[in-house]
This record gives C-alpha cells, sequence and structure tokens, in this order.
C-alpha cells in the first residue's frame, strides 16, 4: 500500500475538497480551501499549470477565460500578468449576483500559486492528504513536473519524514508524466487518474508499474462498482472523482474506497456521518 493512513482508520472514506470546497467558493482561491478546512477535510486537491515564465499555478483549465476576468491560455502569460486578474468575481456573478455587486476584493481574488497553497497548507499545522494533479503533461518535455518537484523540495515535502506535510501525492491522467514523476521523485506516491471514456485496461485492476492508487471517474464506478474491488485486490488505494451526490457517496463508502474527491466536502462529511 502506498504510505498514508490506511483506509478505514477512520472509520470512513477520507474526503479531499476538489478545488478546495469549490461548490462554494470560487474555485483554488484561498478562500476555497479555507472553507475545506472548516468543513474537516481530510485533504484537498488542485490542479496544476505552467505559466510563460514557469511558475506553478493553480488553474484547471488550459485558458483563464472561465475563472477569471482575464482572457488567454494561461501557458503564454507571465505570472505578474495572471496574478493582475480577479480569480473570484466570477463565482459571484456565476451565482446570479450583479456584477456591481460582485465582491472584488483584491486578496479573495488573488490568483493561487502551488507554493502559496503548500505554504498555506503548512500553516494550517495539519497533516492534510494533498493531491496535486499536473495538467498538460504531454507538453513542455517534463517541465511541469521538475518545477513541481522543485516546488515540493523547497517546501521540504520530499523528504517522507517532515511532520508537516507527509501525505503528497501526485497525480496524473498520463502515465508519461507519472513516469516522469517517479524518476525524478520516487518517494512520492503517484495517483493514476481514469475518466469514464479511457481504454478499460486499467478497470481490471492493473496499474502503470511503481503506481499503487488509481483514482476513478464516478461514472467508472457506478456502472462498473466492481473495478474498485479488482484494485483493492491487488492492494491498491482507490480514490473517486468528482462525488458530489448522495447517492453516490453511499455507494462509495458501502464500496469501502480509500478517498472521496468532492466539490462538496462539507456535505459529504455530513453523509459520512
Ligand atoms: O481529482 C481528479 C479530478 O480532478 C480530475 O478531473 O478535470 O476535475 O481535473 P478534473
Ligand atoms: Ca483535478
Amino acid at each position: 500500500r502506498a504510505a498514508g493512513p490506511p483506509p478505514g482508520d477512520r472509520g470512513r472514506p477520507r474526503v479531499v475538497a476538489h478545488r478546495g470546497a469549490s461548490a462554494e467558493e470560487p474555485e483554488h482561491t484561498l478562500a476555497a480551501y479555507t472553507r475545506a478546512y472548516s468543513h474537516g477535510v481530510d485533504g484537498i486537491e488542485c490542479d496544476v499549470r505552467l505559466t510563460a515564465d514557469h511558475h506553478l499555478v493553480c488553474v484547471h483549465d488550459r485558458r483563464v477565460d472561465r475563472t477569471s476576468n482575464g482572457n488567454g491560455v494561461i501557458s503564454t502569460l507571465e505570472l505578474a500578468r495572471l496574478e493582475e486578474l480577479d480569480w473570484a468575481s466570477w463565482k459571484e456573478l456565476d451565482d446570479g449576483s450583479s456584477k456591481e455587486d460582485a465582491d472584488v476584493d483584491p486578496e479573495r481574488g488573488r490568483l493561487l500559486t502551488l507554493r502559496r497553497l503548500l505554504d498555506s497548507l503548512v500553516a494550517q499545522h495539519e497533516p492534510l492528504l494533498t493531491l496535486i494533479e499536473t495538467k498538460h503533461p504531454t507538453r513542455y518535455g517534463g517541465l511541469v513536473e521538475r518545477q513541481l518537484v522543485t516546488v515540493l523540495r523547497d517546501l521540504g515535502l520530499t523528504s517522507g519524514d517532515l511532520p508537516q506535510l507527509p501525505h503528497v501525492r501526485v497525480m496524473s491522467f498520463s502515465i508519461l508524466a507519472l513516469m516522469r514523476m517517479r524518476g525524478l521523485a520516487p518517494q512520492v506516491p503517484l495517483v493514476y487518474l481514469v475518466e469514464a471514456s479511457a481504454p478499460r485496461f486499467s478497470w481490471d485492476g492493473s496499474l502503470p508499474r511503481g503506481v499503487n492508487i488509481i483514482g476513478l471517474d464516478v461514472r467508472i464506478v457506478r456502472r462498473t462498482p466492481s473495478v474498485v474491488r479488482a484494485h483493492q485486490r491487488r492492494g491498491h488505494e482507490v480514490y473517486v472523482w468528482t462525488v458530489n451526490e448522495p447517492d453516490d457517496v453511499r455507494r462509495c463508502a458501502d464500496l469501502g474506497v480509500d478517498v472521496i474527491i468532492s466539490d462538496r466536502p462539507g456535505d459529504v462529511l455530513g453523509l459520512l456521518g
């Protein structure tokens, strides 16, 4: 099994906030993660992308358009430009309020870099499970992974014996990206993400060499719940995303999955009791 608390040691799956408590607060902002802490989550998830000047920022989409007041492709914009944008008011507008009413508190709308997110986690003094997903993995010849390892090393998070944050995992849909991470930081456990439309090879319990955790699209678990047992039999941990519906929460708990990743971690914790 991968390092970290064993499944079931708290009597239920661990609950991870997907992009923070992203149903309640603008995803990937400090407000979303602070809300997640307030719910008492077991961990947090974030996506990372590379800026034009090679900083890792916590943004899901390739473009800034949906979650900021700017436009353009992250990888073509420098950090300083991205820092000028507001990353929160889109959510208020999304929730139905007018542009005039939108919260334009610059701190609330501040871009979250991976460094800043991890610094905030260390400040919480909690051993939160920290799931970092690398995006655009087949581009930039491994620069994303190298930058990620640099950040983790700078913060002392790859040594494995650190008190603050021993529970870092790196996740990807790309085997290539995972193998690069394996080469650069063999002590960091890896999560192979599988979406519903993916080839079925990992559904029988197989995983890329050196990977012990599967991250399953909840739609796979709905259609083929036996996939969970297939991985458990091989000693793999099973994480499921993005689990927002009560029926899916109960299904995951019944199947004994290790981690539930949700936009609504407070609701999930409430359901799991
Ligand atoms: O936790 C895995 C999940 O986040 C993968 O999908 O598109 O939300 O990054 P996505
Ligand atoms: Ca993600």
